[in-house]
């Protein structure tokens, strides 16, 4: 919410006095005074007039985790351990996953508590290309390059997937770029050609790479430029 409507609605302010809060610069949002009617306020945002505190502001939470097989993109599953279950129980609160993983798919997942962050990150718009190393069952056609490029029909969804770019590593390997996020995507794909993929894993998605220094299971806390990278 803009800063003006934020001070406007609480019972203190009336807009005029608002007006004159903001050219008196006695506004500050996260510590930073300013004059800016239009100066985003969010629930992360600390927000004080003089010495009083309006709003705390939540803590923000930006992770990275290095999803192992056998858990489940979800914040909580009946049968199954979810990607919460490798957190410590104080940082799981209010997380949620910007981009699921299939049960046994590995590597980059991000979760945050921040859902514009993540809206931004995964809405099809933002076109953020996500990559995956494919392992399949049999060999990869030099034909299936063309194809995916092109795209391919989805009929559950009525649409024709997006250009995606597909670099052959090996017989039965290969790096693919895709640039939205349809239900098992990569497994359609290359099921278009009856061709099983038996490996999945997330290298990276944007700017976000997947850090080599974590083992599957492990996690850390994105850094302001990752963070600033969406
Ligand atoms: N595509 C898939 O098929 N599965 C995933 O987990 C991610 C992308």
């Amino acid at each position: 919410m803009r800063l003006d409507r934020f001070l406007a609605n609480l019972p203190a302010y009336n807009r005029q006095q608002v007006r004159l809060l903001l050219v008196q610069r006695r506004v500050r949002v996260d510590g930073v005074a300013t004059a800016d009617p239009l100066h985003e306020v969010r629930e992360f945002s600390r927000v004080e007039v003089d010495e009083h505190l309006l709003q705390a502001g939540r803590p923000a939470r930006y992770l990275m985790l290095h999803k192992p097989q056998g858990c489940v993109s979800a914040t909580r599953d009946p049968e199954h351990r979810t990607v919460l279950d490798l957190l410590p129980a104080e940082l799981r609160d209010d997380l949620h996953i910007a981009g699921r993983l299939d049960f046994n798919t590995t590597g980059l997942l991000l979760l945050t508590n921040d859902g514009q962050w993540s809206r931004r990150l995964t809405q099809p718009a933002t076109k953020l290309p996500k990559v995956y190393r494919v392992h399949t069952e049999d060999e990869i056609g030099a034909h299936y390059v063309d194809t995916f490029r092109e795209g391919l029909y989805f009929a559950f969804e009525d649409l024709t997937t997006q250009p995606a770019q597909l670099d052959i590593l090996g017989p039965r390997e290969a790096r693919l770029t895709i640039i939205e996020g349809r239900y098992h995507q990569v497994k359609r794909m290359f099921g278009h050609f009856q061709n099983k993929v038996v490996g999945l894993h997330r290298e990276s998605m944007g700017a976000i790479e997947l850090d080599p220094g974590l083992a599957p299971g492990a996690f850390r806390a994105l850094s302001r430029e990752e963070i600033a990278a969406v």
